[in-house]
């Protein structure tokens, strides 16, 4: 959020607006770090007309990923929450990109931030080709079935081959590949890229290290002034590759992208700008526009007439002088207008949405109205939390933003216990925006804490004392994880909850939790009481 914040209320989006939901294109970025994800962002954004100036998104490469430069970048508050959802125009099409936190920490809030978009851009280091992080986010795409274009970076660098980067893509992710746009020369052969689509040399006039500013169009790949554009040897190594390419792969398809059994690929340089104009063509041409989204009553299309939404990110004091909170919308339906009065489901109470927040890349703005597809951001004071349903008409929920059984548990430690009402409200908030699970043992007072990986405690402990003036440590505790136990014998459930009292705690709803000390305890308690349902996920809400 820049500091002259507009608040001045905007049409959402003009041209745009007026076709609705068909011309959104909600998407997030996955990748590994390193790979080139905020470069790429920033170009993106640069193509769309977002900013005008590169270096605008965030800091980059070790800086942001050294500890503490990465959670002061955190701590400023701004930063983060604007690139949390960054949407922009161009040609009629409105793109909503949401990212992704980069760190493998943060795999929950990943994971629900996929909930909401429709379809993703995968970068991939053309030396590295797939990595770890790159891999588990592709899996959660492909569970969601969420369609992947495919963007090797770096090609100005040396790097594999791209046959090699493209059947390891092929074998690795079980995944059909098609590239449209192909490297002229790797390295210090790199001369541009080629686009197979529209027949375009995509080069730079500077040559060395020069950015792409000129296109060529030409008859085809063996176009004699292409030949004559380039080093002999390139030229004809091009030619050989290109034809390869062309006939050893599959030919794109919508169906079968929109499917998630075939991803176009993209070879260029987010640096350089190279392939990065091609890769939103091709977002707006064949990305698919908003998808029908799971309920309890079914699937919701967008073309249903009744608004509905879902959150699926609460920032907490994004402005540290107010304890304002910023819930993250989905719309998946409808026609919104700013000043509407939607059900709000858990609550069952109706809200008047006033104050509806477009993020733009750098700075924010009242808006009038949203589409399907859209993100908006809503202030309240804890009223909206990660999961809820907003509807226009009948009320029902939206399915699929699970909470994850924790994998590191702590016990907090107050170090002034005069600070515990802080303490107390701090837990509470970062809870629901989702950083920190918090139980409460029901023998002892200590707060118990779950984090899915371990740097989020440091995160954690930062942000109570930036945020909450209040310092904590952590002692370890002889849990292992924590699993949600119910049961269809009310009976039973309390029975087990008695026998194993030291060992139960409640989440922040009251729901029981067991916390078993090892994988062979959990086995042993599943097998002594087939009653129970011993659950690694809850649904929110
Ligand atoms: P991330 O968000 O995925 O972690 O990656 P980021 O964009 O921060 O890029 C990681 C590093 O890779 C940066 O270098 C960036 O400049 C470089 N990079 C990104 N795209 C390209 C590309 O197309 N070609 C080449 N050669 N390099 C690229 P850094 O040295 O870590 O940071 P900086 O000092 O350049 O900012």
């Amino acid at each position: 959020m820049s500091a002259a914040t507009d608040m001045t209320p905007t049409p959402a989006s003009g041209k745009a607006a007026a076709n609705g939901f068909a011309t959104r294109r909600t998407f997030a970025i996955i990748s590994h770090p390193d790979a080139g994800k905020t470069t790429l962002t920033e170009k993106l954004l640069l193509a769309g007309g977002a900013i005008n100036m590169a270096g605008a998104v965030k800091a980059r490469g070790e800086n942001r990923r050294a500890r503490s430069d990465w959670m002061e970048i955190e701590q400023s508050r701004g930063i983060s929450v604007t690139s949390s959802v960054m949407t922009f125009e161009r040609e009629g099409i409105t793109f909503n990109l949401l990212d992704t936190p980069g760190h493998s920490d943060f795999s929950e809030d990943t994971y629900r931030t996929l909930t909401a978009v429709d379809s993703a851009i995968m970068v991939v280091d053309a030396a590295k080709g797939i990595e770890a992080q790159t891999r588990k986010l592709f899996e959660i795409c492909r569970l969601r079935d969420i369609p992947i274009i495919t963007f090797v970076n770096k090609v100005d660098r040396e790097g594999r081959s791209p046959f090699e980067v493209l059947d390891e893509l092929e074998e690795a992710l079980a995944l059909s590949v098609s590239p449209q746009v192909w490297p002229v020369g790797m390295g210090t052969d790199f001369q541009g890229c080629y686009d197979f689509a529209s027949n375009e040399f995509l080069y730079s006039k500077t040559r060395a290290n020069g950015t792409f500013d000129s296109v060529k169009p030409m008859s085809g790949i063996d176009d004699p002034e292409l030949t004559k554009m380039l080093p002999a040897h390139v030229a004809e190594r091009f030619h050989e590759e290109a034809e390869l390419a062309r006939d050893g792969y599959a030919e794109f398809d919508t169906d079968a992208y929109r499917q998630g059994h075939l991803t176009p690929v993209i070879f260029g340089s987010a640096l350089r700008d190279f392939s990065v104009d091609q890769l939103l063509k091709l977002v707006a041409r064949y990305a698919p526009p908003p998808r029908p989204q799971p309920s309890d009553k079914g699937a919701v299309s967008p073309e249903t007439k009744d608004v509905s939404a879902f959150v699926f990110k609460v920032q907490a004091n994004m402005d540290p002088n107010h304890r304002d909170r910023v819930a993250f919308v989905r719309f998946c339906s409808g026609h919104f207008k700013r000043g509407m009065k939607l059900n709000h489901v858990r609550s069952g109470k109706p809200l008047a949405i006033n104050n509806p927040i477009y993020f733009f890349a750098q700075e924010r703005a009242l808006t009038e109205e949203a589409f399907a597809g859209d993100v908006i951001g809503i202030p309240n004071h804890g009223t909206l939390r990660v999961g809820d349903t907003l509807t226009e008409a009948e009320p029902f929920r939206f399915t699929g933003l699970p909470s994850f059984a924790p994998e590191v548990m702590r016990r907090v430690r107050l170090e002034d216990t005069m600070r515990m009402k802080q303490l107390r409200r701090a837990l509470e908030d970062l809870a629901e925006e989702g950083l920190v699970q918090v139980f409460k043992p029901m023998i002892g007072s200590n707060w118990i804490v779950g984090v899915v990986g371990p740097l989020q405690l440091d995160v954690l402990a930062s942000r109570i004392r930036g945020e909450y003036k209040t310092e904590i440590g952590f002692e370890p505790v002889p849990y292992s994880t924590a699993r949600w136990i119910t049961s269809d014998d009310e009976k039973k459930l309390r029975d087990f909850m008695k026998d194993n009292v030291m060992q139960v705690a409640q989440d922040r709803d009251e729901r029981p939790v067991y916390l078993p000390k090892s994988d062979w305890e959990l086995r042993y308690a599943r097998e002594r009481n087939p009653d129970i349902r011993f659950e690694e996920t809850r649904e929110l809400v």
